[in-house]
């Protein structure tokens, strides 16, 4: 047996691109921090992926910006990076090579079929860069250059995970080393895999939603957050008192989700606590709790990018620890390849 069949490991990585939301607290950045204790660790922050869509002078100091910001947001939240290497995706070179080998590995048909790209890429199919074609063969290289296990992740990433483990499979068959990948597992729990814009229950909360206050930022300030959730869309009836009165309420399960995750709570807790209440007074009970958990996470993310040199260290030192364990697996890589080193 390989090195990768026996022993657990975490990989995961958020994309530098404006600040993070409520939706990447939730669905990832909490069960990260919650996995630190249980298993070995690796978090990167993806600004590779960050250029598939904006790229150029214009966009280069936002990035580097966002980079240092999503950094701070991992620690804020609870990674600790001396036990967890936290380290930006181009830090590690080994990402860019495995996922050369990966693009000759993966099918255009497999990649024809993956639904993230017909969103982003939208009527112009043809204008889109080559780099967010092939953005989910990057992303299996991000998991299996470290021989990832799990990876913690929100439902939007269901299918690149799928993709991810053909491809680990496929290489695993055309190089006769059965066990040589591991096939990663998808990690997606919690009450809020998926939570919804707070204008309309039917779509992601997203970054690139035009409407700031379809979301709610790490770094919103209080007034901000109470704000958002005052006027987040809703029904006339009251809140639900079970799941099967949710059923086609999808602001009213999105509120409740979100409840769920910030208090720890289940839904049928959140049910209990507040079915058949209005949603103004519900609505004041997720404001006091989203403020009282995400305005000391933007505190500390304001203090620790006010010193982006210490910043700097930590994902050069993150960087540092994942090339020692990048590095020989590549190596591996390659011999099975055949390059002549
Ligand atoms: P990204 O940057 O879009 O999102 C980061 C993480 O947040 C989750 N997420 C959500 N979860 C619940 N509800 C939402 N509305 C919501 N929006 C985002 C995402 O599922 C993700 O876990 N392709 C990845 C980045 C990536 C990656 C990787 C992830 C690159 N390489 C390797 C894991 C392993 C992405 O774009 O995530």
């Amino acid at each position: 047996m390989t090195q990768s069949a026996n022993r657990n490991r975490v990989l995961s990585g958020m994309q530098p691109t404006n600040t993070l939301h409520l939706g990447n607290y939730l669905g990832a950045l909490k069960n990260w921090v919650r996995m630190q204790d249980a298993m070995e660790c690796l978090y990167c922050v993806v600004d590779m992926h960050a250029i598939t869509q904006d790229v150029g002078y214009a966009h280069a100091e936002s990035l580097t910006a966002a980079t240092r910001g999503v950094t701070a947001a991992y620690i804020a939240a609870g990674i600790d990076p001396k036990k967890s290497p936290i380290f930006n995706q181009s830090q590690v070179p080994e990402h860019a090579e495995l996922a050369w080998i990966f693009n000759c590995v993966a099918r255009v048909g497999w990649l024809d079929r993956m639904t993230q790209f017909k969103e982003k890429s939208g009527k112009h199919k043809e204008r889109a860069s080559v780099g967010l074609y092939t953005y989910p063969v990057l992303m299996a290289a991000d998991i299996l250059v470290y021989k990832a296990t799990h990876v913690p992740v929100g439902e939007d990433q269901k299918q690149h995970l799928e993709l991810a483990r053909d491809i680990a499979q496929k290489f695993n068959n055309d190089f006769s080393v059965p066990d040589f990948f591991p096939l990663p597992e998808p990690v997606i729990t919690g009450p809020a895999t998926r939570v919804m814009s707070l204008r309309d229950g039917t779509k992601k909360m997203s970054k690139s939603d035009e409407s700031d206050f379809s979301r709610i930022n790490l770094t919103d300030d209080a007034d901000t957050i109470a704000q958002k959730i005052r006027k987040a869309r809703t029904d006339p009836a009251p809140l639900p008192t079970s799941k099967k009165e949710m059923e086609g309420r999808p602001e009213a399960e999105n509120l409740i989700n979100i409840f769920a995750g910030l208090s720890g709570h289940s839904i049928e807790q959140v049910m209990a606590d507040y079915g058949g209440q209005s949603f103004s007074a519900f609505k004041n009970a997720l404001s006091e709790l989203a403020v009282a958990t995400l305005s000391p996470l933007a505190a500390e993310m304001r203090r620790l990018t006010g010193d982006p040199a210490e910043i700097d260290n930590i994902l050069r030192a993150g960087a540092e620890k994942a090339r020692a364990i990048a590095g020989p697996i590549v190596a591996e890589v390659k011999r099975n390849v055949g390059f002549v080193a």
